[in-house]
């Protein structure tokens, strides 16, 4: 049986990895610096992340949420502790889109409304609503079309205020740092506005939070940055480090009610021993303070190569802006220097998206292969 041929591939073969690397068949060793779309958080098969899993699978790895799970309580409470997010409550899922998904959905229950805002440049998972609020008409099917939204520009606060006027709209979904965008941000004023906006005429407002959260950008959630408090905050990638989870945190103002929302798989015990397994290592090696110092660091070194034109994200969320198109530069990075790196919307943007747990010894070799690749390409 073939396999349905959707991804264009490279033509490498991970067997195994360790931490920021990732080996081949033969051995040969690659430096991680997209952690496999940013999912990779505390490195890759992180002794106690694998030490979490073994021992919950030989307990329990699954059962159905008709019964207790005490490890989601644990999982709450410990999500709580370090986004200082004590009010807000948990509903688990098992993918970005899923979590997308169960956002939009909460919203229109809560509202009791249909349309959606949506930005330029937004990348929302590929699942019915989530692709429907994704800004890329080549990615929805026709069957994805009946849900109603409306793309605005970032920044664009009489544009934002003309639509939520007509009190019709159940949310506003943004992401503080765009990742398949190209690492694009909404101003603090704009960020600010959408929050008073969404609360004048009743929408909610939703932070994306599945590929910036989990430490990566410096804060918990990288809208802490902003002075917000967003009905409803969506989670997956570096939440599970590879283990497959997701989920929404809730403000207390939107009510449960029984069958409202539900899953099969989401929450299972494995999915919350992973995410807590990734929560301990995430405090106890302090990795999400150490992100602005290896932001810093990348920073200085890009400074000195001058094809690269902007160096846009924060904390370990990055990106390099060249003039040019940077499709051979990426081949180049992997084949030749055994470097992973990630694209984007933008073509001429390179995304860094690597473990937490990268040094600067790490960007130091990256920044080498760089200069040696910009000569050869
Ligand atoms: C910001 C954002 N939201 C949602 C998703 C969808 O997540 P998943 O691929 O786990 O469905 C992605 C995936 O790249 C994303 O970057």
């Amino acid at each position: 049986m073939n396999l349905f041929n959707v991804y264009p591939l490279y033509d490498v073969t991970p067997q195994r990895a360790q931490d920021v690397y990732v080996y081949d068949e033969n051995e040969v060793k690659y430096l991680d610096l997209y952690g496999g779309h940013a999912v990779i958080s505390i490195g890759h098969s992180h002794p106690h992340f694998v030490k979490k899993i073994r021992e919950q699978l030989e307990r329990i790895a699954f059962y159905s949420n008709a019964i207790q799970n005490p490890l989601q309580n644990k999982l709450a409470a410990s999500i709580a502790e370090q986004s200082c997010l004590h009010n807000y409550e948990l509903f688990l899922c098992s993918t970005g889109a899923e979590a997308i998904e169960n956002a939009l959905k909460l919203s229109s229950f809560h509202t009791g409304r249909k349309k959606v805002i949506a930005f330029h440049g937004a990348f929302h998972g590929r699942t019915s609503a989530a692709v429907s609020v994704t800004d890329n008409a080549a990615i929805n099917a026709p069957l994805n079309l009946q849900h109603q939204v409306t793309f605005l520009p970032f920044n664009d606060i009489e544009a934002l205020e003309k639509e939520l006027a007509t009190e019709s709209y159940c949310s506003v979904i943004f992401e503080t740092i765009q990742g398949v965008g190209g690492l694009d941000q909404p101003s603090e004023e704009f960020v600010i506005a959408m929050e008073s906006l969404c609360k004048k005429y009743g929408s909610c407002l939703i932070a994306d939070e599945v590929q910036s959260g989990f430490g990566r950008t410096g804060t918990f959630f990288a809208y802490q940055n902003h002075p917000i408090t967003p009905h409803i905050i969506t989670m997956a990638k570096g939440m599970g480090n590879g283990f497959p989870i997701g989920g929404i945190l809730i403000h207390p103002d939107i009510k449960a009610k029984y069958g409202m929302l539900g899953t099969t798989f989401g929450g299972n015990h494995l999915a919350c021993s992973a995410s807590l397994a990734v929560l301990d290592v995430l405090k106890k090696d302090r990795l999400q303070e150490k992100t602005k110092t290896l932001e810093r660091y990348f920073r200085d070194q890009a400074a000195e190569i001058p094809e690269v034109k902007k160096v846009k994200g924060s904390g370990l969320m990055l990106g390099l802006e060249f003039d040019f198109e940077i499709g051979s530069l990426r081949k180049s990075l992997i084949y030749d220097h055994h470097i992973f790196t990630g694209g984007s919307s933008n073509k001429k943007l390179i995304r860094i998206l690597p473990p937490l747990t990268i040094e600067e010894k790490h960007f130091y070799h990256f920044f080498s292969a760089l200069k040696i690749a910009l000569k050869n390409i």
